[in-house]
């Protein structure tokens, strides 16, 4: 006998929202974009994205470092009621997820600097513009609504003061400071596809830009309409063009810059101060000692240190050592279920990178708000199936490491 009961059971297959435009309408998951992203960007600038230090293993350990996370749903609980909000610094905004600082973010579509903070704003989410953006930032702050800004300082006052006060000046709320990057890092992979800062017109870049057509016409050549793009916000004046040879040598190196120099910036930022890419619960420490209102453990998405511990791994005794700090954290965050372990280790919020970017690279700002879409959509339903309404109901017991061969 046929089991008929089967026939009869109803599987919603997901239905495309109407208000999301046709083209989008094949990507389900954040994960989804970095295929089509791989396919219409240039070899060099997606492997600029998509690449990672020396091994990879710092960039993947970080989604290993999460896999080995579970959950741990709660029962018949009316979550009706539920809501992905989160607050953070005073601000409520629409999900506790938002777009990671990314240097040349420019060229992943058409003013994608712009692009990120718009549809952020939209979608009342956090972005975060990065030192390393195309346009300046007062644009940024005007036309995007962005808020937040991600600088790299030099262990120089001269220099330090002067750019704290341009973003200060542009109406920026939040400064955050990255102190990972004491030195660029081995990425021998931009070598291998031919990526090179500055970027450097040959004839591999040329013939990728004739076999990436959309690209070449619609973001590359386009930009350059409007002048060769600069590094506008290194600096309080502008920065070198990308083009220039003396790029490297403006944009220095960071070895110098210390603690000492973080005291300077509290001194004169009269805003939220975040330092980001900490990893060691000591460091969490000295920045609550020194006046950071905030913590960002990161690894830089793999792309510095390589074998850099994955910073899920950390979360919770940093969260012990932060006191009264917001504690935020990236490095490979793809599905409101690895957001929801983050926040179950006492996260306040976490970041995504290279998703948006290729999100921007396949869809502009469209794209990036479908991003967002995405994750909101995938927060909600595990929130009803793990039982809470609100995100401050995630607790630790929520999360379970499982070691492999082991009873849970
Ligand atoms: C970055 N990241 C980064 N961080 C920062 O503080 N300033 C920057 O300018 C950049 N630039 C940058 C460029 C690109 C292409 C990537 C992919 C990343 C690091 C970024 O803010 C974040 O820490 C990681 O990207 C998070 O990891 P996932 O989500 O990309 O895995």
């Amino acid at each position: 006998m046929p089991d008929n009961s089967l026939s009869r059971t109803v599987i919603a297959a997901p239905r495309p929202e109407t208000d999301v435009p046709r083209s989008l309408r094949r990507f389900l998951a954040l994960t989804d974009f970095e295929p089509a992203a791989r396919r219409h960007l240039p070899r060099q600038i997606y492997g600029y994205y998509a690449g990672a230090a020396e091994t990879d293993a710092a960039h993947t350990g970080s989604a290993k470092a999460l896999a080995a996370l579970n959950l741990v749903p709660r029962a018949l609980i009316d979550t009706r009621a539920r809501t992905t909000r989160r607050t953070l610094f005073g601000k409520n905004y629409a999900l506790p997820v938002g777009i990671a600082p990314m240097g040349l973010s420019g060229l992943s579509t058409f003013e994608g600097d712009l692009a990120l903070a718009k549809a952020a704003a939209a979608e009342n989410a956090l972005m975060v513009m990065s030192a390393t953006s195309l346009i300046p930032l007062e644009r940024l702050a005007d036309e995007g609504r962005a808020r937040w800004f991600q600088t790299y300082l030099p262990g120089e006052p001269g220099r330090i003061r002067p750019m704290v006060a341009r973003v200060a000046q542009a109406g920026f709320d939040t400064l955050v400071l990255t102190v990972d990057v004491p030195v660029p890092a081995n990425r021998e992979n931009n070598v291998r596809t031919g990526f090179s800062m500055p970027l450097r017109p040959n004839l591999r870049l040329l013939w990728d830009g004739v076999t990436h057509l959309p690209w070449s016409v619609g973001t590359f050549l386009r930009t350059l309409a409007g002048g060769m793009p600069h590094f506008e916000n290194m600096d309080a004046r502008r920065g070198p063009a990308i083009l220039s040879n003396t790029v490297m040598r403006e944009l220095g190196e960071r070895d110098s810059l210390d603690w000492s120099h973080l005291d300077l910036i509290r001194e004169i930022w009269r805003g939220k101060l975040v330092v980001k890419g900490i990893l060691s619960p000591e460091d969490v420490t000295i920045a609550r000692e020194r006046g950071a209102d905030g913590v960002w453990i990161s690894n830089h998405g793999g792309r510095q240190l390589d074998t850099a511990i994955a910073p899920i791994s950390v979360l919770r005794e940093a969260v012990a050592a932060a006191g009264e700090m917001a504690v935020m954290i990236d490095g490979g965050f793809r599905r409101g279920t690895d957001v929801l372990k983050a926040l179950a280790l006492g996260a306040d919020f976490v970041f995504i990178g290279r998703p948006f970017l290729y999100a921007a690279a396949v869809g502009g700002e469209d794209g990036i708000r479908h991003a967002f879409k995405l994750m909101q959509a995938e927060l909600m339903r595990n929130m009803a199936m793990l039982g809470v309404n609100s995100l401050d109901e995630v607790q630790a017991a929520h999360v379970r490491m499982v070691v492999p061969g082991h009873a849970g």
